[in-house]
């Protein structure tokens, strides 16, 4: 005997939460299955635990992917300001903290307790501990055999999540039920995820573990002004994490140490006015203590500034203002916070979620081969993609 739904959604996460509302709002009968103890997982730990929920700043241009116009129509119909009402609606305290970036003021678990409550007065089930053990299509629909028993649907949605983070419960499934229904996937590798860094580097890094600083990185055309922070295995912060998304193994990446500072006519004039100081110095009116004598060290710049000549001070203000970094890799799906790649939209309808090839399967959220930059993007797509997709199972 098996238990039949209008819609079965894979994946109670962001997505697959905003999905299942939706849908159950129009009257449609809907079950969330997940194979983990609880839902909304990555939401609890989401923004340092207080959930960075939308960006009111959001457009398609806030996306990596390799077909970038896909998103845009989902995003035109479900934006941050609807969001944001919903959050409003039921009474969530949040703040802007940086421009248009929106988190709880208290925590992330307000951010899952609105998705639960919209399931529950929508009179969606759920069902957690559940493995799915196959997946067939059958007459016009599909047949789920389950650890929890069998199911069958006229609607599927995989809204399984892309890889990083495995002990929240990530797994590849969204992509093999591509692959299974003949949905193309693009390659994936992890992104918004701290460098790893060669191991001499690493070491003489250390001592400036802990140090934060606001730089301005750039590779391969991508450019973010955001703090960097030096960690014990490398180089994390906002600005690693965003150029990340646009790094490939092999990559430089350039850091520009002083944003917005002259730095040389400001050397020029330091050397003038004080010829005994050394760099260090220099830097310590821009940087952290610590950082500033550390990375003067690393560069060997030992010369107090009357012994520079001008060569000399191009030279420093050419590493301050790019300074070159081979990172030998990211720390991987360990720690990042998102995946690059995955279903491959060229295949989907941009307007439905729906496969193209395939009537009545649909795939939202992260799983898909849209990529948000840091932020609250992200998130945005899960409410969008699954808003998109649930006015239509
Ligand atoms: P999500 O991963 O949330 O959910 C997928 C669900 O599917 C999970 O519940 C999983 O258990 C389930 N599942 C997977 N495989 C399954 C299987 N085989 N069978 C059954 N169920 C299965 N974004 C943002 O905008 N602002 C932020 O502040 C942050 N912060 C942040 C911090 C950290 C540490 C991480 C790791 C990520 C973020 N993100 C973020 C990214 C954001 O969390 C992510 O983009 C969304 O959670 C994606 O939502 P989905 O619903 O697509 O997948």
């Amino acid at each position: 005997m098996s238990s039949t739904y209008d819609v079965i959604i894979i994946g109670a996460g962001a997505a697959g939460l905003m999905c299942a509302s939706t849908a159950g709002y129009r009257g449609r009968s809907v079950l969330v299955l997940d194979h983990t103890n609880k839902p909304g997982k990555k939401i609890l730990m989401s923004g340092g635990g207080r959930c960075n929920f939308t960006n009111l700043n959001s457009t398609p241009a806030n996306f990596l992917s390799d077909n970038p116009n896909f998103c845009i129509s989902a995003l035109k119909r479900y934006t941050p300001q609807d969001f944001l009402e919903l959050v409003d609606r039921h009474g969530i305290e949040h703040e802007e903290k940086a421009a248009g970036q929106f988190f709880c003021k208290n925590s992330a678990k307000d951010i899952l307790n609105l998705l639960l409550t919209e399931c529950g007065w929508a009179g969606v089930n759920l069902k957690m501990k559940t493995n799915i053990e196959s997946v067939m299509s059958q007459g016009n629909g599909y047949h789920l055999k389950t650890s929890s028993g069998s199911f069958q649907c006229e609607s599927l949605v995989i809204a399984s999540g892309g890889l990083s983070i495995p002990t929240m419960g990530s797994s590849s499934f969204g992509y093999d039920i591509a692959k299974q229904f003949g949905v193309n996937v693009l390659p994936t590798s992890a992104a918004l995820v701290p460098f790893t860094l060669p191991l001499q580097l690493k070491e003489r890094l250390a001592p400036m573990a802990g140090v934060s600083c606001s730089v301005e990185v750039n590779c391969n055309g991508a450019v973010f002004r955001e703090p960097m922070l030096i960690t014990h295995r490398g180089l994390s912060g906002p600005a690693m994490l965003q150029i990340s998304s646009f790094w490939h193994p092999g990559d430089a990446i350039h850091i520009n140490l002083l944003p917005g500072v002259s730095v040389g006519d400001c050397l020029h004039e330091y050397r003038r006015t004080k010829p005994q100081s050394y760099t260090h110095h220099f830097l310590e009116d821009f940087l952290p203590k610590r950082f500033a004598r550390a990375f003067s060290e690393l560069q060997q710049w030992i010369k107090p500034f009357q012994f520079c000549h001008n060569e000399d001070l191009k030279a420093i203000a050419d590493v301050l203002s790019q300074w070159e970094v081979h990172p030998a890799g990211t720390e991987g799906y360990k720690t990042a916070e998102v995946t690059l790649g995955g279903v491959d939209t060229r295949d989907l309808s941009s307007k439905t979620m729906s496969a193209r090839n395939q009537p009545g399967l649909f795939f939202i959220g992260e799983v898909l081969d849209v990529t948000g930059h840091l932020g609250g993007h992200n998130f945005q797509w899960a409410w969008a993609s699954g808003v998109a997709a649930g006015q239509h199972v």
